[in-house]
């Protein structure tokens, strides 16, 4: 293989619209690494390395993504996926499907709704992610795009097309008019087909023409017209068929599934076998397909692409009379000359083409020499006369083939003017090669060697000016580079079509191997051309003579030479031409009259008709984005389930993808515009999150460097990043996918917060308000109370200043109110002793009187409740300290302290009284008794005494003698001092004469000892209190007297005068 050195550029080959549009990826094995993970514990680590793992599980989506770049790996992971049904894989934007030959639930509304704009990276990959994709990005850039969809025959690249045209069908927006427009779009595939399509060995349904088809949108992205293109069809195939395979399928869908009535009208007979170009494959009937049914479908796919009676009608002639056509047989007269003895068939033809039917047997008998003067017909030999019949039946077929197309381009025209876009889908017949291959082949392989050199150019211009534009640094990859093969082709003077071309038009005997010869001559030391001559002995032994074999970029074709001028001159004799020209069926006059046929210089040949036309292709396809869908068989028996390994690693190899993987892979694996990285991953970055107002690329690189990218691993373009490892960004997507759940938790949060807080401030305005109307309620309240207080104390003013006057109604209120509020106080405030008499409360005017009254009652209660307390002993008490009270009570000075000090009923105890006084005295009753201190009358001598008083008489006693008898009736007074001594003078009457005199006694207990006195001898006002001093009769007729003074000590002593004199302390004032 020729290896070249290409520089890999940059790319833009793909719109700017998805997520993960740009992945490439380094060739060399990409070290795991997840540096920037360092930042993160190793549970996250784990937790990564799990999702990771789990992504894996049924292979890599996108092989930009896989570790290795190795064809086994790539396999491995086709294979991995294959088995679970997953046919579709990317790398990058390009999507590799493989063919299941089974049906699977994949292509439903729904799967379709799954994918309507949503964005390739996020979804498991599929061909309506690529559509969806190609779709979004052409509305929002406003340009052309192509959709390359390749691989070699069977490999499903029609059924592919077909998905995408109906994903736009379903997922456009629509109105009644587009939908009519979207219909004729679809309904034009099966009636293509049927005219288009055959069995080969390949595919039960091989589309043995190219086809490009454009959708036109609006800018509204309604899908509002079409156009296709065809390209050379395969039109050997009307007059023969290889061993397997089938003619065009309408044929069989004519006989098997028209009417009666056509079938009739158009002279056939329900039985394919019946005809010779229907049954030289010897499989006219297949199990896997329903022409009846197909024929329904075409039939109603006619009536929706406006194919009116006539036009059927015309449409069916042409088929039938090819079929006529094929079942002419010519027989030969003695000469070697073809003869045609059964008309029949050729009347059908003329009949249906609406010919003359003897021109027609002329034309197909005879050829025309035209000399300057006249025209000689020269006879055919049968094998001349056959090829002339079959040359008209292709010719016509082909030419009806191209008439229909372009009718359907009528019907799905858009005749608006208004600016359009268009989404190109390019489904031509894939690389085949067969047992025996030829010029149909030949073109066929041409045709793929260019849209692979499309794809390359395409794909490197892309990556060169990505980098370019991004000052990116590319790097150089290698990889196969086609254009060798394609140059030997079309090359101009030294390509094989050239020498095709020369070896057709140059005047002599040229045939098929002349041509062979010329080839050898010419392209005798190419790399990629090998014929049996050129051959060394190992490959010549694979090699006819008649052969020749290019090493093309998708493996080894031989083509056999037989038939390669024939085929290139596709020439139609003149008079068959003439005469087509003038047919009455309008197809084919249409489409013949357009030939100029007075144009003498030949035709172009076919084979430079082609080229042309896939120039013209790849221009048109260069102005466009492109988007590719690889398309792989998974097996050769087009058995489901089964996986083919050699073939599909030989495809993998071909179709160029692991070179292409290479080629995303080098430099980066990961591109992306600074504000969609930023978008999605700015809540990786606290920096970032939740908004980046500086430019998008310095937020992008606070991402990377907080993400711990390292130098080396990403790249800063102009508009771009650039990651150069998958890893990384798996690493990235994963940190993000965990983010996402916090994020969302977080936002969550927020969200409720933000919700209770709505809640709390209604609440809270509630509660305000309701607080406000309470409060002006409360507030009502109050200013009424204040009215009412307002009021009532003015009326109480006013009253009060009429308190004094009597009751009015002014002032009733008050005075009410003052009692009641004096007696309330009152009641609180009462005394509560009866000597308490200042506590009393003073009363307001107007209860004075009641006020005294309720005084006086109160002390009497108090006194009456005082007195009913007193027990009779303490009763006793009180009225002798009554006595005392009358008697002393401010006339002596100790009186006060004597008040408080209890009288005791005796101070001296009977035993205490001796036994022989007592004795003496027991019948006069001893009512009291006290020790007192007497003075002698001669001297003062103080003697110790008993003072007993009884019921008669007042007793002196020492021991057991009784000193003085004092009878009451002999006591004519007592005296004592004013002072505060205790000095008592009994003044004894002079009568008696038993009587000594006065007696002078000191007694501690004076009062108690008095107040006896006077009760018990009624002697009340006998007692004298005297000022300064007391006559003391002494004997009768000699007296004395006691002075009373006071001083520091009290003391008694004889005066010099005579007299006794007491000194008596003060009582303290208080
Ligand atoms: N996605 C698919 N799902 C199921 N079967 C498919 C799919 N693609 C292709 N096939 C099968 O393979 C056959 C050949 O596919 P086709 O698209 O006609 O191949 P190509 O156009 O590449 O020659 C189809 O008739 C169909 O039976
Ligand atoms: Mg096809």
């Amino acid at each position: 293989m020729h290896a070249k050195m290409l520089h890999v550029f940059c790319p833009s080959l793909l719109p700017l619209s998805f997520n993960l549009k740009y992945i490439y990826i380094f060739s060399e094995a990409v070290p795991l690494v997840l540096i920037w993970l360092k930042l993160l514990v190793a549970q996250v680590q784990l937790d990564m390395e799990g999702a990771l793992t789990a992504r894996d599980r049924v292979g890599i989506q996108d092989f930009v993504l896989l570790d290795e770049t190795t064809e086994a790996a790539v396999i491995s992971n086709l294979k991995k996926r294959f088995s679970k049904d997953l046919i579709y894989t990317y790398i990058g934007t390009l999507l590799v499907s493989i063919n299941p030959y089974k049906e699977l639930d994949i292509y439903n509304k729904k799967q379709m709704d799954i994918y309507m704009g949503v964005n390739f990276f996020e979804l498991p990959p599929h061909i309506y992610a690529l559509a969806d994709n190609a779709y979004h990005t052409m509305l929002t850039e406003f340009n052309n795009h192509f959709i390359l969809i390749s691989g070699e025959s069977g490999a499903g690249k029609t059924e592919a097309s077909k998905k995408i045209l109906q994903y736009y069908a379903v997922s456009c927006p629509s109105t009644t008019l587009l939908n009519t427009v979207r219909d004729k779009m679809l309904m034009s595939n099966p009636v293509l087909e049927a005219f288009g399509n055959a069995k080969t060995l390949k595919n039960d349904n091989s589309s043995r023409f190219g086809k490009y088809m454009d959708i036109q949108f609006d800018s509204q992205g309604d899908a509002v017209g079409g156009h296709i293109l065809n390209y050379l069809l395969e039109k050997s195939r009307v007059a023969h068929q290889n061993h397997g395979e089938r003619n065009f399928h309408i044929f069989y869908q004519l006989v098997e599934g028209g009417s009666d009535k056509l079938l009739q009208q158009l002279g056939l007979e329900r039985d394919c076998q019946h005809y010779n170009y229907l049954t030289q494959g010897e499989c006219a009937i297949v199990s896997s397909i329903n022409d009846k049914n197909d024929w329904k479908s075409v039939k109603n796919a006619l009536q929706v692409i406006n194919f009116d009676e006539e036009n059927t009608s015309h449409l069916f002639g042409v088929v039938a009379s090819v079929l006529h056509l094929g079942n002419v047989r010519f027989d030969t007269d003695g000469k070697g000359h073809a003869l045609l003895n059964d008309k029949t068939e050729l009347n059908w033809v003329a009949n249906l083409l609406g010919v003359d039917a003897n021109k027609l047997l002329e034309g197909l008998t005879f050829r025309k020499i035209e000399t300057k003067s006249e025209q000689v017909l020269s006879p055919f030999t049968i094998d001349h006369a056959i090829y002339v019949r079959d040359a008209m039946a292709k010719a016509i077929y082909g030419q009806t083939f191209t008439w229909l197309v372009n009718r359907i381009n009528e019907t799905i025209e858009n005749k608006d003017s208004s600016r359009k876009t268009v989404i190109g889908l390019l489904d031509i017949y894939g690389f085949e090669v067969f047992y025996v291959n030829s010029f149909e082949q030949f073109c066929i392989n041409y045709c793929n060697e260019k849209l692979q050199q499309l794809f390359i150019q395409l794909t490197l211009k892309a990556e060169q000016e990505e980098y370019e534009a991004e000052g990116i640094e590319w790097e150089p990859v290698q990889f196969f580079n086609n254009k060798i093969i394609c140059d030997l082709v079309e090359e101009k003077h030294r390509g094989i079509i050239s020498i095709l071309d020369e070896e057709c038009l140059r005047p002599g005997d040229a045939t098929d191997l002349t041509f062979l010869e010329r080839l050898e001559e010419k392209m005798g030391n190419h790399p990629h051309f090998v014929t049996h001559k050129l051959a060394d002995k190992m490959i010549r032994k694979t090699l006819e003579r008649g052969d020749f074999r290019l090493l093309h970029y998708a493996g080894e074709v031989t083509y056999c030479v037989v038939g390669f001028l024939d085929k290139n001159n596709d020439l139609l004799y003149r008079n068959i031409k003439d005469l087509v020209c003038r047919s009455k069926n309008a197809i084919v006059s249409e489409c013949f009259s357009s030939m100029d046929l007075d144009n003498k210089k030949r035709p172009e040949t076919v084979a430079t008709q082609f080229k042309s036309s896939l120039l013209k292709l790849t221009e048109m396809l260069m102005a466009k984005e492109a988007w590719y869908i690889r398309c792989l068989k998974s097996n050769e028996s087009k058995q489901q389930g089964h996986f083919d390994e050699a073939l599909i690693r030989h495809q993998v190899k071909y179709l160029g993808l692991m070179e292409h993987l290479r080629v995303r892979r080098a430099g980066f694996a990961y591109r992306r515009k600074y504000e969609d990285f930023l978008k999605r991953y700015k809540p990786l970055c606290p920096a970032t999150w939740p908004h980046w107002r500086g430019l998008p690329a310095d937020g992008v690189e606070l991402l990377a460097q907080h993400l711990g990218y390292l130098p080396d691993e990403y790249k800063m373009g102009r508009t771009k990043i650039f990651i150069r490892h998958p890893r990384t960004l798996y690493a990235t997507e994963d940190a993000y996918e965990k983010c996402k759940h916090e994020l969302a938790t977080r936002l969550q949060a927020k969200y409720k917060g933000y919700k209770a807080k709505g809640e709390f401030r209604k609440q809270k305005e509630a509660a305000t308000k309701i607080e406000t109307c309470w409060r002006g309620a409360q507030a009502r309240k109050e200013k009424e109370k204040r009215a009412w207080a307002v009021k009532v104390i003015k009326k109480f003013i006013k009253a009060y200043i009429n308190r004094g006057q009597l009751k009015t109604t002014d002032n009733s209120e008050y005075l009410a109110f003052v009692r009641q509020s004096y007696l309330n106080r009152l009641k609180n405030n009462l005394p509560v002793t009866v000597l308490d008499k200042t506590t009393w409360l003073t009363p307001p005017a107007v209860m004075t009187e009641a006020s005294e009254v309720l005084r006086k009652l109160h002390y009497r209660l108090m006194v009456r409740k005082y007195v009913r307390g007193i027990t009779p002993q303490r009763k006793a008490q009180l009225q002798l300290k009554f006595i005392t009270s009358c008697i002393f009570k401010g006339k002596k000075e100790s009186y006060p302290q004597s008040i408080a000090q209890p009288f005791a009923n005796t101070r001296i105890g009977d035993q205490e009284i001796n036994m022989r006084v007592l004795s003496m005295i027991r019948n006069e009753h001893i009512k009291y008794s006290v020790p007192v201190i007497k003075y002698d009358r001669n001297g003062f001598k103080l003697r110790p005494r008993q003072l007993i008083l009884t019921q008669t008489a007042a007793y002196v006693v020492d021991e057991a003698k009784i000193k003085q008898r004092v009878p009451y009736t002999s006591l004519k007074g007592v005296s004592v001092s004013n002072l505060t001594d205790g000095l008592i003078v009994f003044h004894i009457t002079r009568e008696d004469p038993k009587q000594k005199g006065d007696l002078i006694m000191q007694c501690e207990h004076l009062f108690e000892c008095l107040t006896q006195l006077s009760v018990i001898a009624n002697k009340q006002n006998a007692i004298k209190v005297v000022q300064g001093s007391i006559k003391v009769e002494i004997q009768p007729g000699k007296e004395t007297a006691v002075d009373f003074s006071t001083g520091q000590e009290p003391m008694a002593y004889k005066a010099k005068n005579g007299h006794l004199m007491v000194v008596a302390t003060r009582t303290r004032t208080r």
